[in-house]
């Protein structure tokens, strides 16, 4: 089939990529001309495991091609996808629709008669509802579940579809377009358009619960001297709860959870329903960032003014460079206000990070950035730092203290290895004593 992906971001160009490797002949349309220039030169402007591959396979063939035409893109289209970005709304938590609706109004016009108009965007429920009435064309809404970092396997190998349709033609299309991945098991859910935006929304509010719920078990260890690893890995072999998505630390952040949590809150305030649990949600998520403040003041005497700290992770979550809210860089910033001279390390995210936090040192290896740290904070969980030997480290950094903010490290080993360490939701290890920070305190040598 002929398909178009309006929107090259990360949802558009991991999904134009993904359906010329399911053998459609695909158009990426984006108004960005730089976007544009640099995907046909196979460049992707962020880090996804898997997409160069892709992209570069399916330019080569001629099965994907990208473009800023609308008009092109409208005569080639059987099906168009709308893959644009809902970002918050400044001054308000709900969702901005801008790109939305220009991307349907631009291709509606273009779109040759017959043409699908398929939202993949995260939207307010009621507003597939509102372009289909709005629009000389048919829509359909088709969410994506996508987890930065696994994007390509989740597009190809999806645990379900959902397809918010209207008619049994727009079903027969969108079988049609995912024919080999329905055809491969993957469960098919069809729903009308409100439910359908509302599986996305569902989705990511039950995971931000499901995170905050353990980041709220970890605030109560933290009162009464619990254990929220051992907490989370006992709740976690009930079936019925399970283990995912229970790690305790500083939090979720990136381009969804948070945005559309909010989002969603204030969608249902609009429809006369409360959602205010969510809310509780956000603020448990950002209590989590406060800690790890509150950590390093303590871990340095009481205040951080003048101390050298080093941040260890600087993206969201690991296996992406994407920075958009991410609690690594929202820790390292809030503690550069209060004084402290701050280094972050990311194996991928640097670049991204330079540009939005110009004032933050950066050092080109977690070995550099450990050198003379007064303290070092884990703040995202790359497979890389966990490898960080405890007593190499000692022996770089000025004085070993350390706050785990991912509960991904082996405390026994650090501590073993002399260094203070603290974790969030749990007891610090036997035969750890607090770091005072005072004047006089020796530094300690494994
Ligand atoms: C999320 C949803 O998972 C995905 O289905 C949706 O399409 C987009 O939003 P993503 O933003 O890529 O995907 O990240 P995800 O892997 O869900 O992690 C979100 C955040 O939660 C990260 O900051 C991660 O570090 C944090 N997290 C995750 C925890 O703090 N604890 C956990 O147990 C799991």
């Amino acid at each position: 089939m002929r398909l178009t992906v309006i929107g090259t971001g990360y949802l558009g160009a991991t999904h134009a990529a993904c359906m010329a490797e399911l053998g459609h002949e695909v158009l990426g349309v984006d108004v960005d001309p730089d976007k544009v220039a640099a995907l046909r030169a196979g460049r992707v402007p962020f880090h996804e495991p898997g997409l160069p591959g892709l992209i570069a396979k399916h330019t080569a063939s001629g099965r994907l091609r990208f473009t800023t035409d609308y008009a092109e893109a409208g005569a080639f289209g059987e099906v168009h996808f709308v893959c644009v970005g809902t970002p918050q709304r400044s001054g308000s938590e709900g969702a901005d629709l801008t790109y939305v609706d220009a991307a349907f109004a631009a291709i509606a016009g273009h779109a040759a008669p017959g043409a699908l108009l398929v939202g993949k965007s995260t939207v307010p429920v009621g507003t597939a509802g509102r372009l289909a009435a709005a629009l000389d064309a048919e829509v359909a809404w088709n969410p994506e579940f996508l987890r930065e970092g696994f994007a390509v396997e989740d597009t190809l190998r999806p645990d379900r579809l959902v397809f918010g349709v209207g008619s049994a033609r727009a079903e027969s299309i969108l079988r049609a377009v995912y024919a080999p991945v329905l055809a491969a098991g993957a469960p098919l859910v069809v729903a009308d358009f409100p439910t359908a935006e509302l599986v996305k929304t569902a989705a990511n509010a039950f995971l931000a619960t499901k995170i905050s719920f353990i980041n709220a078990m970890a605030e109560v260890c933290e009162a009464a001297g619990g254990d929220v690893g051992v907490l989370a890995e006992a709740i976690g072999y009930d079936d019925r709860i399970g283990r995912k998505f229970l790690r305790a630390g500083v939090g979720f952040g990136g381009g969804c959870l948070p945005k559309d949590i909010r989002a969603f809150a204030h969608r249902a305030d609009e429809l006369g329903v409360s959602l205010a649990f969510l809310r509780e949600v956000d603020a448990i998520n950002l209590r989590r960032r406060d800690k790890v403040v509150a950590l390093a003041r303590e871990l340095c005497g009481g205040a951080v003014q003048g101390a050298r700290v080093a941040v260890l992770g600087a993206a969201f979550k690991p296996d992406s460079d994407d920075i958009r809210d991410s609690p690594a860089l929202d820790v390292a910033a809030r503690l550069r206000l209060e004084g402290a001279d701050v280094t972050v390390y990311d194996p991928e995210a640097l670049d991204n990070a330079r540009k939005a936090f110009p004032l933050l040192g950066y050092a080109l290896s977690a070995e550099e950035a450990l050198r003379g740290a007064d303290l070092v904070l884990h703040l995202t969980e790359w497979p890389q730092f966990r490898e960080i030997d405890p007593e190499r480290a000692a022996t770089l950094v000025g004085r070993p203290r350390i706050v785990d903010g991912r509960g991904a490290l082996d405390a026994d080993r650090w501590t073993a290895a002399g260094w203070h360490f603290r974790a969030l939701g749990r007891p610090a290890p036997a035969g750890e004593r607090p770091a005072t920070g005072l004047p006089g305190e020796e530094k300690r040598r494994p």
